[in-house]
């Protein structure tokens, strides 16, 4: 017999599942995914509550004989900042190891594709990382193509990372400015100052995460 398959919009009472989903998604892939650590039950609790009432979110389950096997989160969007028309982005579709090829992955996307319609969205996007083969296969069938690379750090990192750029300038701006003030002081005339307000060289903004 044929398994028995629902998708719904998840509940409070799902966050255990919900859980152990976003676990797997995140652990059990073989390939590291730059995804936050799973969330508690607790904070899933309320993560859902909040879903519930947005009009422009949805987080849905998929259920394989009674158990939450699936889960998918719907963002309804404008295509672009230029557009008027809006698409509906299918975000952490994940489906457990052990429910896989009974059609609960379709049912997700069909409510996805459902609801775009009920909205009057002409679009349908998915976001799945570049290494994961199954999914991208998947999606590519139901003839989604690629449109994008989505890259993922820490704010934090980038902006290390800026700095990191940015200092050879700044470092060599710095050891210009001492020589004159250097040639300044052998030829007996007042130093100049380092403010970079009142100097002739103007100072590049350091950023605040310079140098940590
Ligand atoms: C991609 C993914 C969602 C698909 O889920 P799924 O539940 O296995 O999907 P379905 O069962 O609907 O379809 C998978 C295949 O099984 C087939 N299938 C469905 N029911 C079947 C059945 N009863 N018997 C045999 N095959 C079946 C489907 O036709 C489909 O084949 P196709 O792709 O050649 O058309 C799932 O593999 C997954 O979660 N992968 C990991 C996703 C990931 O990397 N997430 C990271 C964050 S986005």
């Amino acid at each position: 017999m044929a398994a028995a398959i629902e998708v719904r919009d998840a509940q409070r009472g799902d966050a255990d599942a919900l859980v152990a989903l976003w676990r797997e998604m995140t652990t059990g892939s073989g390939h590291p995914l730059r995804l936050p650590a799973p969330p508690t039950a607790a904070a899933v609790e309320v993560a859902v509550g909040k879903h519930l009432d947005d009009p422009f979110g949805r987080l849905l389950v998929g259920e394989l004989d009674g158990a939450v096997h699936g889960m998918a989160y719907l963002r309804r969007t404008a295509i672009s900042p230029l557009h008027d028309d809006f698409t509906v982005t299918v975000e952490y579709l994940h489906v457990s190891d052990a429910a896989r090829r009974h059609g609960l992955g379709k049912a997700l996307i069909a409510e996805a594709a459902a609801w775009a319609e009920h909205e009057n969205c002409a679009h349908l996007a998915a976001v799945a990382p570049a290494i994961a083969r199954e999914a991208n296969r998947f999606l590519a069938r139901l003839g989604l193509g690629q449109a994008g690379v989505l890259r993922f750090a820490t704010t934090h990192t980038v902006r290390r990372r800026l700095a990191a750029e940015h200092a050879p300038n700044l470092l060599a701006l710095l050891s210009s400015r001492r020589s004159v003030i250097a040639r300044r002081a052998q030829l007996g005339r007042p130093p100049l100052t380092l403010d970079p307000g009142a100097a002739d060289v103007s100072f590049p903004a350091a950023p605040e995460s310079a140098g940590t």
